[in-house]
């Protein structure tokens, strides 16, 4: 009987015993296709050898010192790696373990960079609903995903949510997808009005949505509308490229086609990779310099803030990524499974829409295409979906709720970036029997 506090505490999980290139076997000897890297994160794969052996050499030498005695190599070349990497004035990497560790800090950070100038009066965060920012209460409290936040709800601090960017359901058919992107950023600067002049600290959004709506990018100008009204009230924009950056989307950064740069951004899974826990925050230099010129500390910390090891295994994925060419491949493989998924589900009567960029592409099943009514929540097909993919040999990231929290259901895909064409025809061939199968009770 096993003593860990699992995920599900009804379910019985294969133990993973071995992983090698885009595929992870049990210890019964099964072998699955990795389609969604866990979720999101194993961008290079399970047996990348540059990476294991430079978190070894690390381990050899240093594996930890804390941060508040030294700094240390690794933590200081990723940094500067990471900086060299983003467009101005992106400037500073505050380390953390994970995903939710970093955006518990970027909200610290943001409140403290207007407390820095005196903008005291600065209490609110906006989000956007359907939106995931993780699981830590502060982030919980700015994420719109309604079941999460549900059980801890008296818990959460002051954080309200405008309208996701979902075109596929929100855009009006008379509205331009620029029309529609200024009616989101409208909406946004109602919200701040509303809310009281100087009294927004951030809006927070992820880049491309991840695991809650289904990698859905956004509409052409909406970031820059975005951008100008953060600007003209004050407001912080911070970027969750938890799941969406580092290449996933076939730029280091999502926001790179954009035509913005966030204030503070955040990025984890495809940081380490899953060789190591990292995350990260990277702010702009005039969020640091309120700090340098103010306080001069960030009042905030963890203990294994810039582990020696987990930076050497991250900076090892970033040279593999950039100068061993592996990033490069997102974008044309990004293409062949966007053409595959077209190929196999453009005309299958429970798919609504299949949409994404990259190797981050989602489909959204529905009970009729034409209406594009969700199936029965009750029916809980996105866990049908994520089993009977798995007795396909096939690991994809089927999640309900899409619509607001409930309703709705999508599959989330992402493979690591070394994927060949043939593994991308594996992946739908697969998929497909998955979804024939969880859906023919229907
Ligand atoms: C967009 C986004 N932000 C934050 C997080 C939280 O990251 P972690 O699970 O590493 O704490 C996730 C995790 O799925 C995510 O997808």
């Amino acid at each position: 009987m096993s003593h860990v506090f699992h995920r599900s505490l009804r379910h019985e999980y294969p133990f993973a015993v071995r992983g090698k290139g885009v595929y992870l076997y049990d210890r019964d000897g099964r072998r699955y296709l990795d389609a969604s890297g866990g979720a999101a994160v194993s961008c290079l794969g399970h047996s990348d050898s540059a990476v294991t052996e430079a978190i070894a050499r690390q381990l050899k030498t240093l594996p930890f010192a804390h941060t508040s005695f030294f700094s240390n190599q690794p933590m200081e070349a990723l940094a500067a790696r990471l900086v060299e990497g983003a467009p101005a004035p992106l400037d500073k990497v505050y380390f953390t373990s994970g995903g939710s560790e970093a955006m518990e800090a970027a909200l610290k950070l943001a409140r403290q960079y207007h407390l820095e100038r005196g903008e005291r009066e600065r209490v609110h965060f906006i989000g956007r609903r359907q939106s995931y920012h993780g699981n830590t209460l502060g982030s919980l409290a700015v994420g719109g995903n309604a079941w999460r936040r549900a059980p801890y709800e008296p818990l959460l601090m002051r954080a309200t949510h405008v309208s996701p960017c979902y075109p596929y359901r929100d855009r009006l058919a008379s509205e331009t997808q620029t029309a529609y992107g200024e009616r989101l950023a409208a909406e946004l600067e109602r919200e701040i009005e509303r809310l009281g002049p100087r009294t927004v600290i951030a809006f927070v959004a992820e880049t491309v949505a991840g695991a809650t709506l289904g990698a859905v990018p956004p509409v052409e100008g909406y970031f820059t509308r975005v951008r100008e009204v953060c600007d003209r009230h004050g407001v912080l924009l911070i970027l969750d490229e938890v799941m969406c950056g580092m290449g996933r989307c076939g730029t280091l950064w999502a926001f790179e086609g954009e035509g913005v740069v966030p204030d503070i951004v955040i990025i984890a899974k495809g940081l380490g990779a899953g060789y190591q826990p990292i995350g990260a925050l990277v702010a702009a230099s005039h969020v640091y310099n309120a700090l340098a010129q103010g306080s001069g500390a960030f009042q905030h910390g963890y203990t294994y803030i810039g582990h020696a090891a987990a930076c050497a295994g991250a900076l090892a994925v970033q040279r593999r990524l950039r100068d061993d060419g592996v990033l490069a491949r997102v974008q044309p493989m990004g293409e062949v499974l966007g053409r595959e998924l077209d190929r196999a589900f453009a005309g299958h009567p429970h798919v609504g829409d299949i949409r994404g960029r990259g190797l981050f592409r989602a489909l959204e099943l529905v009970r009729d295409r034409d209406s594009k009514q969700p199936f029965d929540p009750g029916q809980r097909i996105h866990a049908r979906v994520k089993q009977e993919a798995l007795n396909e040999g096939l690991l994809c990231y089927p999640m309900g709720g899409t619509i607001d929290g409930v309703q709705g259901d999508h599959v989330l895909l992402a493979p690591p970036f070394i994927v060949k064409q043939a593994q991308l025809e594996e992946l739908v061939h697969k998929l497909a029997r998955a979804l024939q199968r969880a859906l023919s009770t229907n």
